[in-house]
C-alpha cells in the first residue's frame, strides 16, 4: 500500500517537473525568437581616436541591440559608400537591418525605425549634440532632432528631443 502511494506521489511529481521543465524552455526559445527577429545586429564603423562613440554603442547594448564595432581611421569613404551626406554627418555610423543610423540616435528611435520600416535610408542625429546617448554632461542637455534622411540627403524630422 505504501509502496503504492510513493510510486504515484513520484510519477506526479515526475510529471510536474517535466511540464514545468518543458513550459520554461519553450518560453525561452520564444522570447530567443522574438529578440532575434526583432532586432537586428547594429555594426558601427568609428574611428578608434573618438571614445563618445562606444558610449552609443553602450547605450545601444543595454537597450538590447547586438552591436560589432568596426574601427577605421577612414570614415569620409564610409560615409560616402552608405550614402551620409556631409551635413548629416557626426562621429561614427552604423548598418542597422536595411537602415543607416548616424551619430548618436537614441536606440528608442531606431526601435522605431525598425518597428515602422519608413521608405528611407536612414536616421541621423548631426553634430555631437550635448546631451544625446554618449554624449552626456551632467544635467546639461541640449534640444536636437533625429533626422530621416534619402539618398538625396534630403532629410524630415523624425524625433524631436
Ligand atoms: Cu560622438
Ligand atoms: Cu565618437
Amino acid at each position: 500500500m505504501a509502496a503504492f502511494f510513493f510510486r504515484r506521489r513520484f510519477l506526479a511529481g515526475a510529471l510536474l517537473l517535466t511540464a514545468i521543465a518543458g513550459g520554461s524552455a519553450y518560453a525561452a526559445v520564444v522570447r530567443q525568437a522574438q529578440g532575434a527577429s526583432a532586432l537586428p545586429t547594429v555594426t558601427t564603423y568609428r574611428d578608434p581616436g573618438c571614445g563618445c562613440c562606444i558610449l552609443w554603442v553602450e547605450h545601444m547594448r543595454q537597450a538590447g541591440f547586438e552591436v560589432i564595432v568596426r574601427n577605421t581611421p577612414d570614415m569620409p569613404s564610409v560615409r560616402t559608400r552608405l550614402g551620409v551626406a556631409p551635413h548629416l554627418q557626426a562621429c561614427h555610423t552604423s548598418v542597422v537591418g536595411n537602415y543607416v543610423v548616424e551619430g548618436h540616435v537614441p536606440a528608442d528611435d531606431v526601435k522605431r525605425l525598425l518597428r515602422e520600416q519608413p521608405d528611407v535610408r536612414g536616421i541621423a542625429v548631426p553634430g555631437m549634440p550635448i546631451g544625446s546617448p554618449g554624449m552626456e554632461q551632467g544635467p546639461v542637455k541640449h534640444a536636437y532632432s533625429t533626422l530621416a534622411f534619402d539618398e538625396k540627403g534630403q532629410t524630415t524630422v523624425f524625433e524631436r528631443h
